[in-house]
């Protein structure tokens, strides 16, 4: 008889994210006359910008004429995507050939994907609290996960230490949940750990167009010694709202090796064999996010959403709430007010105000008390949210 893959039972129910989704489902079919004011999962509420729309119309075009129609692309990616990317590196001082960048259909598909590059034996290193997709595709694939707990005392940064025992190392900054951003210092430190180790850190870079401040880096790549020990999965959902549209990319140096193996070879084999690659329609649409137009456009958007941020903060502040993020990332990561925990304090928002945040305790055991609000929702959303936490806040 066939034989499952049996870690699936070592699995939570459901997914975080699609668990809040399913109550806020069940809330709404016996309230059908509220409203929620939607600050959970981290998805975008403005459109494409212009820039990225005409580029997606021009090439639906392209596919409707014989003179410029595209077929199979390259599995790793279409040159003029890999090089906009690799030129946009540049601008920030970091030198990549374009065939060290890989095109993907978005970071969480990818981070899952890569994981084929790894031996089982490896464990996987997870600093919490952390995006929950990590540790499960771990679970998933039967990995031993080492989790490294962070909190206030250490602004939620970790730094290893000489006694950690970890093999793939999962990086986040700016960091979700918790926005919290790793400085130059600090990201040497796991570098130079990985270097040391033989480990691979896989940077998760998401929501680097986020950093507002120059003293912190944008990538892993900005630290010397990267090269020879970490992966950097990149994505366009929260930079310029693909999250329906679906693209992101993957940085993997070519003096990336292990056992005599290498690392950016490895990952053509595996692209070349398991995918025919992102959409040539999609592709066009994602280089026009690297045009200077394209640029200024989405830096627009990130305005809107730091705006929210703003709102937020203010709400929280003048309740005297302690929170991290919402400079960096656009996350803010909020201590549940009274020891309230934190899917308690998640029911309290829906049923009383109709707020819709992430509990903490999903990111993690050392998350537990804390909350998650996302600030990528639409701006009178957001004013209106802000209004009913203040109030609440204030009076509980
Ligand atoms: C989140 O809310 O943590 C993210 O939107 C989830 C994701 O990017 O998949």
């Amino acid at each position: 008889m066939l034989i499952p893959n049996r870690h699936y039972a070592e699995l939570k129910d459901s997914y975080l994210f699609a668990g809040i989704a399913k109550k806020t489902k069940a809330y709404l079919e016996n309230h059908p006359e509220k409203r929620l004011y939607r600050m959970g999962i981290g998805d975008v509420s403005l459109p494409l910008c212009p820039a990225v729309v005409r580029a997606l119309h021009a090439a639906a075009d392209d596919q409707a004429s014989k003179e410029t129609f595209r077929g199979y692309l390259p599995e790793c990616g279409a040159p003029f995507l890999r090089e906009a990317v690799a030129k946009h590196y540049a601008k920030r001082g970091v030198a990549l050939s374009p065939d060290e960048v890989f095109v993907s259909s978005g970071a969480s598909d990818e981070l899952g994907d890569l994981l084929d590059l790894f031996d089982r034996s490896n464990a996987a290193l997870i600093m919490e609290p952390a995006y929950p997709a990590y540790a499960d595709a771990n679970a998933m694939a039967g990995r031993n996960i080492v989790r490294l707990p962070s909190g206030k005392e250490n602004g939620f940064l970790p730094l290893p230490t000489d006694n950690l025992e970890a093999d793939l190392i999962y990086l986040c900054s700016p960091n979700n949940p918790t926005g919290a951003v790793f400085d130059r210092e600090q990201l040497r430190a796991w570098v130079d750990y990985a270097n040391r180790r033989g480990a691979i850190i896989l940077f998760d870079a998401a929501y680097e167009a986020f950093i507002e401040e120059d003293r912190l880096p944008h990538s892993i790549f900005e630290i010397d010694g990267a090269r020879t020990c970490a992966i950097e999965v990149c994505s366009l959902s929260k930079t310029a709202g693909f999250t329906g549209t679906r693209l992101g990319y993957t940085v993997i140096p070519k003096e990336l090796e292990r056992c005599g193996m290498n690392l950016n070879a490895m990952w053509v084999r595996n692209r070349t064999t398991k995918t025919n690659g992102v959409s040539y329609v999609i592709q066009r649409g994602g280089a026009a996010v690297f045009t200077e137009e394209g640029q200024a456009q989405i830096a627009e958007n990130i305005r809107v959403y730091k705006n929210n941020a703003k709102v937020l903060m203010r709400a929280l502040d003048q309740v005297g709430v302690w929170y991290t993020g919402g400079r960096n990332a656009p996350y803010i990561w909020m201590q549940c007010p009274n020891g309230i925990g934190s899917w308690a304090f998640f029911d309290l928002l829906l049923n009383r105000i109709q707020v819709v945040g992430t509990p903490g305790a999903g990111f993690g055991a050392c998350g537990e008390g804390y909350f998650r609000f996302s600030t990528f929702g639409d701006p009178s959303d957001t004013e209106e949210a802000a209004r009913r936490l203040t109030e609440f806040l204030g009076r509980i």
